[in-house]
């Protein structure tokens, strides 16, 4: 393990006021995203929108320090004949790549999730790292309900996190560990901090058992929200107070950057989340963002497919870039939101 190669990267992950574009969606899901606009999707298609963010200098150069790339993006060229991965290289930031299988149902256990990916990795993190990837990610899923998560969902998930995070490291690309606790539910912001803490607590212990070098990682963490059914939603303050509390008691300091997924949460919301937990501030890591949704949304509905709302999509992402560029110096404020 090179672990001055794999801290640099790490650092150069959450350099000030820079974060994580996530565009790692799988092919069905981008397939829903481009249903909701009308927009057929095929490799054309999919290259031609990725190639539009990638171009996004402004965003880019100032504020995405890396971006996750699904298997195909990885391997794809822009319509010039540049690898994207090259394309995102010049701009000053890193290429990445989601590695996991997917999550399919645990055996046993209904409603919950596992998963899969570990078979073959090692021989698919060496191509990678020849393909430029610099970090991967491995997403772990769970859900809350009545008696979920069980602790046998906890364990297969996060030893499974440990183990792709150490064949990572082996390979010289930085393992972006993310069990994102789902928001979908009636759950109180309460029960969220509870499964967060003991999803983050068996991780660590788990990343430790495996040897895991944590100063060349990256947690990509669900932030503590209330569940999207419950009738009372805490309010940003509570979420930033709550989030970073449950953080304190148990990521280690060595953990070098948190960057946040958005899971569903509003543009705005997502945003504001961030800029207070920054405000707050006296914290031993990084904090910034690794969104797909809350960076995505606005420039895929202003997008349509049509090459002639290229420029203007292309605004709506440096926009959303910019803002929570801001964020993760706890420098933004709504009425930039214009
Ligand atoms: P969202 O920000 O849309 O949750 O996506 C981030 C991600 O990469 C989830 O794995």
């Amino acid at each position: 393990m090179n672990k001055q190669a794999l801290e640099a990267i790490a650092q150069a992950m959450v350099a000030e006021g820079k974060g994580i574009l996530a565009a790692d969606e799988s092919t069905g899901t981008i397939k829903k995203r481009f249903d909701n606009i009308n927009v057929e999707s095929t490799a054309d298609s999919r290259r031609d929108y990725r190639e539009m963010l990638f171009r996004t200098e402004a965003a880019m150069r100032e504020h995405i320090s890396g971006v996750i790339l699904f298997d195909e993006t990885l391997r794809q060229k822009a319509a010039d004949g540049t690898p994207l991965a090259q394309l995102i290289a010049d701009a000053g930031s890193m290429p990445g790549i989601k590695v996991d299988g997917g999550a399919k149902d645990l055996a046993g256990h209904a409603g919950e999730m596992v998963t899969e990916g570990l078979d073959g990795l090692r021989e698919r993190l060496a191509e990678y790292h020849g393909l430029g990837a610099k970090f991967a990610k491995w997403r772990a899923v769970i859900n809350i309900a009545d008696g979920i998560p069980s602790a046998a969902c906890l364990t297969a998930n996060t030893h499974a996190l440990a183990r792709y995070a150490s064949l990572c490291q082996e390979a010289e690309i930085v393992p972006i560990v993310e069990p994102e606790v789902i928001m979908d539910g009636s759950h109180s912001v309460e029960r969220c901090y509870e499964v967060t803490s003991a999803a983050l607590t068996q991780l660590y212990a788990q990343l430790a058992e495996q040897d895991v070098h944590l100063e060349g990682t990256i947690l990509k963490p669900n932030m503590v929200v209330s569940g999207t059914a419950h009738a009372e939603q805490a309010g940003v303050q509570q979420v930033a107070e709550m989030t970073l509390d449950c953080f304190k008691k148990c990521v280690p300091e060595a953990v070098p950057g948190i960057v946040f997924l958005s899971g569903g949460q509003s543009d705005e919301d997502a945003t504001a989340h961030l800029d207070a937990m920054n405000k707050i501030g006296g914290l031993p890591w990084k904090l910034s963002f690794s969104y797909g949704r809350a960076l995505q949304a606005a420039p895929l509905k202003t997008w349509l497919g049509d090459a002639g709302n290229v420029a203007d999509a292309q605004a709506a992402f440096a926009h959303r870039a910019k803002m929570n560029g801001l964020a993760a110096q706890g420098a933004w404020d709504a009425a930039m939101e214009g």
